[in-house]
């Protein structure tokens, strides 16, 4: 596990101790991939038990292109829940931006009460972005349509081309696509998701105008040696990739900041066993299942667990304009074994930080 955080605040730390239950406010994950027919009813269950709102990623193949195919897919999501999850839970949805979204699909997004942002994968970035968008400049009035009618872009932050090192596109995508874009587009509002680097959370937290960033579990909980301790490690690989440990605590830094610009997104990315451990692996950690238990553990090692409720369930829902949740939830301080291996229906999911204990479990709503 992660390193105690040496700088913590006396005061946080005081109020942390011994405390045995931790009742929040309902969570929401804004940036969750849900899949599709027999995947999507193997990991719908896990989000709806953990989190009354999601925001579900739109790559699917193919892409959900307009509000018409989201609505759709929003019912395939209930119907994979039994009645009472299904009646707890909110997929609220975003819509693949291509190089050919109108600005008329734009207004549509802004009328539906289901849809609350477009997703920007820079093409070839990411699992399933060949219909990702190759000219920034060429959607400007799209973006120009987004910032009038207040529709969230949420931003893939890589650049794609394939001299630029991995490890480098993140910080690459801010000076050359972001900051040019929020230039030309200054009311548009963005989040940044999976923020991975620490000139990713410095600009964010710096820069003017409503911009915010995801977090995911895994960039807060590991570096890149993760990828290789013993041996190759499939199950830890994802996009943007874990990053040099300066960088996972620059992530800590401002996940605990209390700054309302950091919020939850697990980015929680299901792959069938055999897709990950293959020739090519798929990029993507499945998190879901235990969600609010990997932070609650970045949380509580970082002395900072007072900090987790508007993390959690407090900053995304303020960014979105939307009211916080009026349900709640407990997690309990009990040592527990992540599975090594989920499996449901033909699917074998290896979750996030497999055979490692995990200090909070997830009891339930309240
Ligand atoms: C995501 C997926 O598998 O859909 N993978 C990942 O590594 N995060 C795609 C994405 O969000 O980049
Ligand atoms: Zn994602």
């Amino acid at each position: 596990m992660t390193p105690n955080e040496s700088n913590s605040k006396p005061a946080l730390q005081a109020r942390t101790d011994n405390k045995t239950s931790l009742q929040l406010r309902e969570p929401d994950d804004w940036h969750l991939h849900l899949r599709d027919g027999a995947m999507l009813q193997a990991v719908a269950p896990y989000s709806a038990a953990q989190v009354g709102r999601a925001l579900v990623m739109p790559n699917l193949q193919p892409p959900v292109v307009s509000v018409a195919m989201a609505e759709a897919y929003r019912e395939r999501i209930l119907g994979a829940l039994k009645a009472e999850q299904a009646s707890g839970f909110n997929p609220c949805m975003t819509l693949y931006l291509t190089d050919k979204t109108s600005r008329e699909e734009i207004d549509r997004a802004a009328d539906s009460p289901h849809v609350l942002a477009f997703k920007l994968y820079p093409a070839g970035a990411t699992t399933h972005s060949d219909a990702g968008v190759t000219n920034l400049e060429a959607l400007d009035p799209v973006f120009e349509r987004m910032a009038k009618k207040s529709v969230v872009l949420c931003v893939h932050g890589e650049v794609t081309a394939a001299e630029v090192d991995v490890f480098d596109r993140e910080a690459r995508f801010i000076e050359e696509r972001l900051i040019p874009l929020r230039q030309r587009h200054p009311e548009l509002r963005i989040v940044f998701e999976h923020a991975t680097t620490r000139e990713a959370v410095d600009y964010v937290r710096e820069s003017d105008g409503a911009i915010a960033a995801t977090i995911t579990p895994q960039h807060l909980l590991y570096n890149r040696n993760a990828l290789f301790r013993g041996g190759l490690r499939p199950h830890y690989y994802c996009l943007p990739i874990l990053k040099r440990e300066p960088h996972r605590q620059a992530l800590v830094a401002a996940a605990i900041s209390g700054s309302p610009r950091f919020f939850m997104g697990t980015d929680s990315a299901p792959h069938d066993q055999s897709l990950k451990e293959a020739d090519c692996g798929c990029a993507g950690c499945f998190s879901a299942a235990f969600a609010l238990e990997l932070y609650a553990q970045v949380f509580d090692e970082a002395r900072a667990l007072p900090r987790l409720e508007d993390f959690v369930s407090g900053f995304g829902a303020d960014f979105y304009g939307l009211p916080r949740a009026s349900g709640r939830v407990e997690l309990v301080r009990q040592d527990h074994v992540v599975p090594e291996r989920i499996r449901h229906e033909g699917h074998t999911l290896i979750p996030l930080a497999a055979g490692q204990t995990l200090r909070w479990k997830f009891a339930g709503r309240i």
